[in-house]
């Protein structure tokens, strides 16, 4: 079992490239490399094209334009042994490893992939231009979070037609995998503004 962490994103709402932001010691991106060295067999970093530090995986590559593209180029250097693929967000630094091995055993118990899911806490609405058109039955809504794990194969045949999407589970559920939930980690937030990684230091740079 193989691992792709996507770290190849500009973070434009962060203002940065997060990913290589220091959180409690190390940088973000190395907590969630930690995490997935814990559990897989092998790493496959995907770095931006601009990136030259050396980084701990066994693999390194350039991402894409997309999060898509970036995980396409991770999966291109997964070896084709590999029965299945997890794919993390280095954005995700808080991901505990029972997580990781969670959705690998619901892979392995058969689903073509698996996604940790939580409880959605707001009311989502579908809005168009600036009007509320629809408001959306939140028990039936949940945030899903990565890792996410898949058949190898199953995510390969998926990803091939270039299709784009937030996450691969959307990517899988396209081509019609079937996607199982596992429970998720409301802790396992993703870094996305750098209100999200709490230091007043960072709050006040804004
Ligand atoms: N990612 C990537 N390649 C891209 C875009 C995103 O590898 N072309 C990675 C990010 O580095 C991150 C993860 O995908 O670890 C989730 O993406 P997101 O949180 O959206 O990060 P960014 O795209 O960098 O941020 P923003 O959308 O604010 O620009
Ligand atoms: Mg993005």
């Amino acid at each position: 079992m193989w691992a792709i962490v996507v770290a190849a994103g500009s973070g434009n709402r962060f203002g940065g490239q997060k990913q290589f932001e220091q959180l409690e010691g190390r940088r973000v991106v190395d907590w969630s490399l930690a995490a997935c060295r814990s559990v897989a067999d092998g790493v496959v970093l995907v770095v931006p094209p601009d990136h030259d530090a050396p980084e701990e995986a066994d693999i390194v590559v350039n991402g894409g334009a997309t999060r898509s593209d970036s995980v396409r180029a991770g999966l291109d250097a997964v070896p084709a042994d590999a029965a299945v693929v997890l794919v993390h967000d280095a954005a995700r630094p808080f991901a505990a490893p029972a997580l990781f091995q969670a959705v690998v055993e619901a892979v392995r118990n058969g689903a073509d992939g698996a996604v940790p899911a939580v409880a959605v806490t707001d009311t989502i609405k579908r809005v168009a231009d600036g009007r509320v058109v629809a408001t959306l039955d939140r028990a039936e809504l949940v945030a899903v979070q990565t890792p996410q794990a898949f058949a190898a194969e199953v995510l390969r045949r998926a990803h091939a037609s270039g299709v784009e999407a937030t996450d691969d589970a959307a990517v899988v559920e396209a081509a019609g995998g079937r996607v199982v939930v596992v429970p998720g980690d409301p802790a396992n937030t993703k870094i996305t503004r750098r209100a999200d990684l709490g230091s007043s230091e960072q709050e006040s740079a804004l």
